[in-house]
């Protein structure tokens, strides 16, 4: 089984390549830079532009895939909010490039998506509830679903998530725990929103997850987070507590005050049951992952 995964450099990309290649499974990784990924030897590592259409049928042309993991994206909210031309190549044309060439080989295709294409009115999402977008990130999500959702082939798989965290090497961006980690420890005032709940999600976890749906060719739409949903600032408090460190300087504040170029939903949080029933998905407890994350 040959496995070619988009976005290796990301967070995702780098743990779906860490276990592939712990298992010594076969794979190739493709990403829009230079190889950054210190996992990922350079005979196993392709830079690939996904929003050109004549790179992207060469490399799987050549490679021949029996599954792509695409989780390549334009992933910064705001950033999509001010360049939504760029976040509709990126996000939504190239998913249709990759997708394309994925059915011309036959490969079951997994593509990457977030809670974010719901409102976040009513929290713990099923499989079956009906987004309702707020950005320009989260429309483009929605539209690259649609491709797959809509195609007459049906080898392919959604996988939602939300918050990932983990630590990864040279990342273009951070994440919320290593964030709030950094900030807490520099004794800074800080407020943190408080009327925002999401579902963090171990990035170890997600890419064990994604892996399993593209060996056993699942189909369908999956939702894949930590198990427990809280509020942001919660979060924050307990990678304080994890870390010891003092929570004097923490405020509580609101989503409006933040004043962020795109409308995120309040309340998002899934409803595991089906990964749990299908995959045998057992995501690990917030608490558990910090330990291992902060004891690296
Ligand atoms: N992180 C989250 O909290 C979160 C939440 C919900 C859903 N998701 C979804 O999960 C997926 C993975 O997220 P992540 O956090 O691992 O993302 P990430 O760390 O931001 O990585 C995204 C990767 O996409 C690559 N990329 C961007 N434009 C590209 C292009 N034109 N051609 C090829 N590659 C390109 C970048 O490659 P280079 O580094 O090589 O430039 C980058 O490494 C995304 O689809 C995201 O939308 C993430």
């Amino acid at each position: 089984m040959k496995i070619l995964i988009t976005g290796s450099n990301g967070l995702l990309g780098q743990k779906i390549v860490r276990q592939l290649k712990k298992n010594n499974k076969f794979f190739l990784a493709t990403s829009l830079g230079e190889n950054r990924n210190p996992d990922c030897p350079n005979s196993f590592y392709r830079s690939l532009d996904i929003s050109n259409q004549d790179q992207v049928n060469k490399v799987i042309m050549d490679y021949h895939p029996d599954a792509v993991i695409h989780t390549a994206a334009i992933t910064n909210v705001d950033y999509c909010e001010t360049n939504p031309d760029l976040c509709h190549e990126v996000n939504v044309t190239a998913t249709a490039y990759l997708f394309e060439a994925a059915q011309q080989v036959g490969a079951h295709f997994s593509a990457l998506s977030t809670d974010f294409v719901f409102d976040g009115k009513k929290g713990n999402y099923k499989e079956s509830d009906q987004p309702n977008p707020l950005s320009v990130y989260a429309n483009s999500k929605v539209d690259a679903e649609r491709i797959l959702i809509n195609s007459a082939y049906k080898n392919w798989s959604i996988i939602r998530t939300i918050i990932v965290f983990g630590e990864g090497n040279n990342l273009s961006r951070s994440n919320i725990v290593l964030w709030a980690k950094e900030a807490l420890s520099s004794g800074k005032e800080l407020n943190i929103i408080d009327d925002q709940f999401r579902a963090p999600t171990w990035a170890d976890d997600l890419a064990w997850a994604c892996i399993k749906i593209a060996e056993l060719h699942k189909t369908g739409v999956y939702h894949i987070s930590g198990p427990e949903t809280f509020s942001i600032y919660e979060l924050v408090l307990r990678v304080a507590k994890s870390c010891g460190l003092d929570t004097k300087s923490l405020n509580k504040t609101t989503s409006e005050s933040l004043n962020q170029a795109a409308k995120r939903p309040p309340k998002t949080g899934f409803d595991l049951s089906k990964a749990y029933v299908e995959i045998d998905y057992r995501p690990m407890s917030f608490e558990d992952s910090l330990k291992l994350l902060f004891s690296v």
